[in-house]
């Protein structure tokens, strides 16, 4: 049993001391009764809640597949930019979701959000080993031994040493990059140091979860729950 204020919150419907004054005002019904006391403990598995009559879809975990635009943050809050959290509608703004990782606010393509920290962990962990797959477009010449240097292991400019990779070149200045880890500017860098400079970057999949190709730029969609281990297979 979980206070109605606290579903009420987790899906969007405001403040806790709004809340209060919506089931004050009697637009709050749980299984078709007006709920005035905000405070009262309801099973929202079990039971139907509704404001203004519109139901109440709650999950204590959210899973959702966002296609990242160019030009905004992967971060919950930023004082000059706009978020991945600010692309969701109001009823996902009160569940403290979070992306999955980063990708630099250049970078488009298949990013993740969720409120459960334990399954982040494992797609985010190095040690998990779970391929991320890249689009890159690059500029300059492509050196024929490059899939052999990813696999090698690439060592950044700061000296830090990237676990084993792969590039296949898809096309010209095209590449197909797949890392398991996700360092700051990873494949950018991981590209300069073989002397290609990145133009466009897009994530295409994560294990076996791939980005759908019906989501427009900056539209999202909640997992099913298969897709929920996915990224875990390969
Ligand atoms: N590597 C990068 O350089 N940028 C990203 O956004 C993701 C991976």
């Amino acid at each position: 049993m979980i206070r109605l204020d606290k579903i009420l919150g987790h899906t969007g419907w405001g403040s806790r001391k709004q809340i209060k004054e919506l089931c004050r005002g009697g637009a709050v019904t749980v299984d078709g009764t007006v709920v005035r006391d905000s405070a009262v403990k309801v099973d929202p598995e079990a039971q139907v809640i509704a404001v203004h009559g519109n139901s109440v879809a709650y999950a204590e975990h959210y899973y959702l597949m966002l296609n990242k635009p160019a030009g905004v943050v992967s971060a919950t809050e930023d004082r000059i930019s706009p978020t991945v959290i600010g692309l969701l509608p109001q009823q996902y703004q009160g569940a403290s979701l979070f992306p999955v990782g980063r990708l630099d606010k250049d970078t488009t393509g298949l990013l993740l959000l969720t409120n459960d920290g334990v399954w982040a962990h494992r797609i985010t962990a190095p040690k998990k080993h779970i391929d991320k797959r890249y689009e890159a477009v690059v500029d300059g010449p492509i050196p024929a031994d490059i899939d052999s240097r990813f696999r090698r292991g690439i060592i950044l400019d700061d000296g830090l040493e990237c676990l084993p990779a792969q590039a296949a070149v898809t096309g010209p200045q095209r590449l197909s990059i797949i890392v398991q880890e996700g360092k700051f500017h990873q494949v950018k860098r991981m590209c300069a140091a073989v002397g290609l400079t990145v133009t466009a970057l897009r994530r295409c999949s994560i294990g076996n979860l791939q980005l759908d190709s019906a989501l427009a730029p900056g539209a999202f969609r909640p997992l099913t729950v298969g897709e929920r281990e996915m990224p875990f297979s390969k």
